[in-house]
């Protein structure tokens, strides 16, 4: 704590904690996080649990609403999400406005940014209605538009949703339907994209979801606050870090490289960081990532990538660095977006596809954080404090004398 009364003469005590490493933003009940024990609950239940017996749209409703659905309120859920998920016919025009070649996280945060303009029936935020309808619109529509960029990008026809397929196995017929033949969504694929839908659904207040916690704060519509929340997913120390994952594995190329990318690592002067290891709360491994190995050991399985050389680097890397006294030390386990980058790629993914993935998946979790922090009484607009050093008052200078 600083009183910085006797730095700047201002009237004024807080807490100066770049990066917030200490300080609570809120107070929440949707997720609970022990960064030691290497615990994540939704609501109380573990993460195990859920992503074994669980699956996407449940944990949604449990996000949502703070208890599991009984068998009919699940129904109704399923039902009230399905018949959203197509977007307005407009959009497609939207969406041709952008360059072919443009990432799909900036065609997604210009897309979702754009619903408040599409669906400016739902962005009054004092109406409990609005704010419901928008947030089912969010969940439903997001693996739309998603993959949607996803076809964009690679010159296919956009695909229509098929509600008569789980959340996930309509999202996996978005992206890899062609007209021209039959596509069959493969059972372990789809439960594989359920999982990742479930273990990305929330994570209290990370980066993303304090920056959609900030934006909502002001009152801005929820599909605003989505798109912030997006547009900071995409960095690499975030979101963006699977799609560096599975370029960073790229660039290593073949196993004998390991070595020299795990010394740069080590080497402080390198800036170089082995990308989808460590994490900012978890300091023993990240129960997502234990989940997400059995994931893609199945996945892999499945298709008979094993000797894939990428995957076989990412299997390499991963033994060497968890026996590395550098990585044991500083306590960092490869986390959910190694493995998770890992199934995406061999699923056909490309990697520009791996955050956006993240973001559909994310959604539910921010607006269940949108509408906790807007029905809190003790709401605030989010407006930090800052710790000045700039120059001291002085007095403006003529040109002709600087
Ligand atoms: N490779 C090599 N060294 C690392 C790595 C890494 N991936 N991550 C941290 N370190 C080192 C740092 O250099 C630092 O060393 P020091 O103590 O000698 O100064 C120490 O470990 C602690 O690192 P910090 O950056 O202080 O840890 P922080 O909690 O701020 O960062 C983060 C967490 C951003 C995730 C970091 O580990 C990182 O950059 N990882 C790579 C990117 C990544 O995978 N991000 C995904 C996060 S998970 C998610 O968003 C779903």
């Amino acid at each position: 704590v600083l009183d910085i009364r006797k730095l700047y003469g201002q009237a004024d005590v807080f807490t100066y904690d770049p990066g917030f490493t200490s300080t609570a933003s809120c107070e929440s009940t949707i997720t609970y996080i022990d960064g030691d024990k290497g615990e994540l609950l939704y609501r109380g239940y573990p993460i195990e649990q859920l992503a074994d017996q669980s699956h996407f749209l449940e944990v949604c409703y449990l996000l949502l609403y703070g208890e599991l659905p009984d068998a009919k309120q699940m129904v109704d859920f399923e039902t009230r999400v399905t018949r959203h998920t197509m977007v307005h016919e407009q959009m497609h025009n939207f969406f041709r406005g952008f360059r072919r070649d443009a990432h799909p996280m900036a065609t997604m945060v210009g897309v979702v940014g754009a619903m408040s303009a599409f669906y400016h029936d739902s962005t009054d935020i004092g109406d409990a209605w609005q704010r419901e309808v928008a947030s089912i619109r969010l969940i439903a529509k997001l693996p739309t538009i998603a993959a949607m960029a996803f076809k964009y990008s690679v010159g296919q026809p956009f695909v229509y949703p098929k509600n008569s397929l789980s959340y996930a196995g309509n999202f996996l017929n978005m992206c890899f339907s062609v007209p021209a033949e039959e596509y069959v969504v493969n059972p372990v694929l789809e439960k594989a994209m359920d999982r990742i839908m479930m273990l990305h659904a929330d994570h209290e207040q990370n980066a993303s979801t304090s920056t959609v916690r900030l934006a909502g704060s002001s009152g801005a519509n929820p599909f605003a606050c989505i798109a912030a929340g997006i547009a900071c997913l995409w960095g690499p120390a975030h979101g963006g870090a699977n799609q560096a994952c599975l370029e960073m594995l790229k660039e290593i190329g073949t196993v004998d490289r390991i070595p020299e990318y795990v010394a740069k690592a080590k080497d402080k002067n390198s800036g170089f960081r082995l990308m989808g290891f460590g994490h900012r709360v978890y300091k023993n491994f990240d129960p997502r990532a234990k989940v997400m190995k059995e994931s893609a050991d199945e996945v892999l399985e499945l298709l008979g990538v094993h000797d894939n050389p990428l995957l076989q680097v990412a299997k390499e890397l991963e033994r060497i660095a968890l026996e590395d006294e550098y990585f044991i030390s500083k306590k960092l386990y490869p986390n959910v977006d190694f493995y998770s980058g890992i199934i995406l790629e061999a699923m056909g993914f490309p990697t520009s596809m791996f955050t956006p993935i993240f973001a559909l998946s994310r959604t539910v979790g921010w607006i269940a954080q949108w509408k906790e922090m807007i029905s809190d009484p003790q709401m605030k607009i989010g407006r930090p404090r800052q710790l000045y050093i700039g120059a001291p008052r002085r007095d403006y200078p003529e040109l002709g004398t600087r």
